[in-house]
């Protein structure tokens, strides 16, 4: 691990290291992974693009590079709103043969850069984009990091009509399944978020809630975890490699 002293222009750690909010270290890191990109930028690279507000910081860092690139793909119809704002072009992943950088934020990562995410229910998207990307770079300030996952409820995404079914299926695992009321996926889907999961084996885990029937994806990003971590602290942005 290392710390990165300062992130480019934006967001100068050296200020306010005392002080800063959730909102500035989020700045701090869609900045630094922006400064961390922009050297391995080619004219023909596409860049995968996560959902949430850490990533749309990224997003509005990665505005200024646009000419660098070729475009993004992006995993909510929400990031590829943005993208487009600000000129930049989406594609399709099916057009996509290689991508190098996956950038995307998390609710919860431990020691092993295994995470939960989906907060913001783009989980299915997000898992195809980073299972397409070389490195996925996970982008969280300090609130994210945790010894153990589960204090965060998991997202599962559920075909509508197998949501009881799921759910059922998710109390005999241990958990306390609560239906997202009122949200659709991108995918025309719906969410249950379980409370009170143990997740000591997260790959394990992660395995046996996609093997119910009716589970679209879950929340758990263990059996491909992020590759690295800029996590943003109040003594400036840490690079903590898998
Ligand atoms: C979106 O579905 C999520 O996986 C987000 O990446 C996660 O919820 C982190 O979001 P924030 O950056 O808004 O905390």
């Amino acid at each position: 691990m290392h710390i990165i002293p300062g992130t480019g222009t934006r967001n100068p750690l050296t200020t306010q290291v005392n002080d800063m909010t959730q909102d500035q270290l989020k700045q701090a890191v869609g900045q630094a992974a922006a400064d961390y990109i922009r050297p391995k930028l080619e004219k023909d690279s596409i860049i995968g693009v996560g959902t949430g507000s850490t990533a749309n910081c990224f997003i509005d860092a990665l505005a200024d590079l646009r000419h660098d690139f070729a475009g993004a793909v992006a995993s909510s119809e929400a990031s590829a709103e943005r993208l487009r704002g600000h000129g930049i072009e989406v594609y399709d992943l099916n057009q996509i043969g290689q991508m190098e950088f996956y950038i995307d934020g998390a609710d919860e990562i431990n020691a092993q850069l295994e995470m939960i995410k989906g907060g913001g229910a783009a989980l299915t998207r997000e898992k195809i984009v980073a299972a397409v990307a070389k490195t996925f770079i996970c982008v969280a300030d300090a609130s994210k990091q945790v010894t153990l996952l589960g204090e965060f409820p998991l997202p599962v995404e559920v075909i509508p009509m197998a949501r009881s079914y799921v759910a059922r299926e998710l109390v005999k695992l241990g958990g306390d399944p609560v239906y997202r009321d009122g949200v659709v996926t991108d995918n025309g889907n719906q969410i249950l978020d379980v409370f009170n999961l143990r997740i000591d084996d997260p790959r394990g885990l992660e395995s046996r809630i996609n093997q119910i029937v009716g589970v679209v994806t879950n929340g758990l990003f263990a059996q491909r975890p992020a590759d690295l971590l800029l996590l943003g602290t109040e003594q400036g942005v840490q690079q903590i490699q898998r």
